[in-house]
């Protein structure tokens, strides 16, 4: 494959336990997700080695701050030679605008995706925080104000993908997290799809952690998720 779909989510506070499972994978069947725990923990520096390896890494800081600052870490970001990068729509057009401007101008361009409303949130949580909607609606409209920004697509719970994929059609990345693969554990997620159901509703890309970084043999489970996918998509 040259554009693996599977994202495997590095969610290690010890580089050394992640070094173990990057040894046991191959950079032509999946990129990896870095999030705040091993980025706080080791910095650029491994993330500049598992480049070195081959392998393409989504950076997941979720950057959210005035205009000027979040730019400039998406700059810092580019720097390292990432390939996907993110931040939170709620911070706003003109804070996504400026991100979009000043990554065009960048030598090295990630993907720019931005997260809509943090799956962890429920009506209620919103309320508290003033916003008083339901939390598929607030998905929509920050959806389209990151699209109307400009940015490359949205990271999405499954069960928004589908009415994602019909309202931005298929320009428009959509990155998810939430998969598990026919009976395996469903860990804390709760509202979980298969990656062939998520393929089929339109995902590009499959953040998966768990089902493969905990499996007795990860490279055979990767495999078999792959076989999966690529069944739905010569469907
Ligand atoms: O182990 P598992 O497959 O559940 O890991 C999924 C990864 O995706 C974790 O890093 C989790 O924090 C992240 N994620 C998620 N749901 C979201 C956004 C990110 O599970 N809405």
């Amino acid at each position: 494959m040259n554009d693996p779909r599977i994202i495997v989510s590095l969610d290690y506070s010890d580089p050394d336990q992640a070094l173990k499972l990057i040894r046991k994978m191959n950079p032509a069947r999946c990129r990896f997700k870095i999030g705040k725990e091993l980025f706080t923990r080791t910095g650029p520096a491994f993330i500049e080695k598992l480049i070195s390896k081959g392998y393409d890494v989504f950076l997941d800081l979720k950057f959210h701050d005035i205009p000027a600052t979040v730019a400039k870490a998406c700059c810092a970001a580019a720097d390292i030679g990432v390939w996907m990068i993110n931040l939170h729509a709620s911070g706003g057009l003109r804070m996504m605008t400026t991100a979009r401007e000043a990554i065009d101008k960048q030598l090295h361009k990630p993907l720019l995706i931005a997260v809509t409303v943090l799956t962890s949130m429920s009506d209620r949580d919103l309320k508290q925080i003033g916003v008083d909607r339901h939390v598929a609606e607030q998905v929509m409209d920050l959806a389209k104000l990151a699209n109307k920004s400009g940015l490359d697509g949205v990271v999405c719970s499954a069960r928004e993908v589908a009415i994602l994929r019909k309202e931005f059609g298929g320009g428009f990345c959509l990155v998810t997290p939430g998969i598990r693969p026919q009976g395996s554990d469903h860990n804390d997620q709760q509202r979980v799809m298969t990656p062939a159901e998520a393929v089929k509703a339109g995902s590009d890309y499959l953040v998966i952690g768990r089902p493969i970084t905990r499996a007795a043999d990860p490279l055979k489970a990767l495999m078999k998720i792959e076989e999966e996918i690529r069944n739905v998509i010569s469907d």
